[in-house]
């Protein structure tokens, strides 16, 4: 049994140093020691519904095709000819009609990577077609969400991210289906984003809405240091879900007990998952950082299908409030960005609110100082 308390500094915490969220230096060791070291989420398997089914991921720079095979094997290629390296695929999902041809000279590729066919180069000494797949990386799937390592020994997911192991099995998120997706460019480093995530104590100033739903002060946290880091705020009494009334017509999740009802559940999951498990729906937002200070967000909103394909079926409540709330915190971010590339911006002191910013920013420094 998890159990949740509410999180105090044991002694005095200041914010990261500038040069994180300024230095290009800084960006390109993130991509050396946490982007193409860590498992990374680029979106749900259910977008990858038949043979040839496609969509390209942006994992630390790199660009992969993510293909279900015939088999119903899912696959992470890198977007790369093994001719003369051009990018195979432009676009930016769809579905191959059986194969992954390149533009350029027509070399011919299974969807499980395997060179199936190259044009005129049967006599050409030593080659051979069977020693040119498509590179891959690792790929696995946790709860629908698929995850991606470019590492050459990955540390298996379930040693990783061990405490996500079981832990949202109420909320059967793998038999969710995406109801809406929005995504956003925003103007600001991919960690001032997990950090805004990790507190709630702008929510009454940035977030008058979300307050008059769930109390900024209500957080108590289970996971308060490591990879993976949250708990739950409450719903005030009488409300049922994160809406702009508080309320939805749409029950809660199945396998949900009385106090899940009452709760909203929220956690960061390193370096670039958050996931807010609501009684009715799950949110997750994947973060994708393009450069020192652009990143891009998708949030998707997963609903129970069975209540999906109910006639009065109608998700914007939930999409409204959290694409509302969305940009209120993206606006906070790219306020901060601004300020902490100030030559005057110093690190300033954490508020007990702010416990989960440091289990995050110690995380996060032990991984680039290892
Ligand atoms: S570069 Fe791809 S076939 Fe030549
Ligand atoms: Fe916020």
């Amino acid at each position: 049994m998890a159990t949740f308390v509410k999180l105090r500094l044991s002694k005095a915490a200041h914010t990261l140093a500038g040069r994180y969220y300024t230095s290009n230096d800084v960006f390109e060791q993130e991509r050396e020691r946490i982007f193409t070291h860590d498992w990374i989420c680029v979106g749900r398997e259910e977008h990858l519904e038949q043979s040839g089914s496609y969509f390209i991921a942006n994992v630390g720079g790199e660009s992969l095709i993510v293909v279900r095979d015939a088999n119903g094997s899912i696959h992470a290629h890198y977007n790369v000819c093994r001719h003369r390296g051009t990018r195979l695929c432009e676009t930016a999902g769809g579905k191959f009609t059986g194969s992954i041809v390149c533009p350029y000279h027509a070399w011919t590729y299974g969807l499980d990577g395997r060179l199936m066919a190259a044009r005129n180069m049967r006599d050409v000494p030593d080659f051979q077609e069977s020693d040119f797949p498509l590179h891959s990386a690792a790929i696995t799937s946790w709860e629908g969400f698929l995850f991606v390592n470019l590492a050459e020994r990955p540390q298996p997911f379930a040693t990783a991210l061990a405490p996500l192991v079981g832990r949202f099995d109420r909320w059967n998120i793998r038999a969710l289906r995406e109801a809406k997706r929005i995504d956003y460019d925003l103007a600001c480093n991919w960690k001032l984003i997990l950090q805004n995530y990790s507190e709630c104590y702008h929510c009454p100033l940035v977030h008058p809405q979300l307050d008059k739903v769930s109390p900024w002060d209500s957080g108590r946290n289970d996971l308060g240091s490591g990879p993976v880091l949250g708990g739950f705020m409450s719903l005030r009494h009488g409300t049922d879900s994160m809406t702009l009334s508080g309320h939805s017509g749409r029950p809660a999740l199945p396998g949900l007990d009385a106090e899940d009802r009452e709760r909203v559940y929220y956690y960061e999951i390193f370096p670039s998952l958050l996931l807010s498990l609501h009684p009715d729906y799950v949110m997750a937002h994947y973060l994708t950082p393009v450069a020192v200070d652009r990143t891009h967000v998708t949030c998707t909103w997963l609903f129970d299908p069975g209540q999906m394909v109910q006639p009065d079926f109608d998700a914007s409540d939930a999409v409204e409030f959290w694409d509302m709330t969305n940009r209120q915190d993206w606006h906070v971010c790219e306020l901060s960005q601004l300020g902490v590339s100030s030559r005057a911006y110093t690190p300033g002191p954490y508020a007990h609110a702010e416990g989960l910013l440091h289990a995050f920013d110690t995380h996060y420094l032990g991984v680039m100082e290892s």
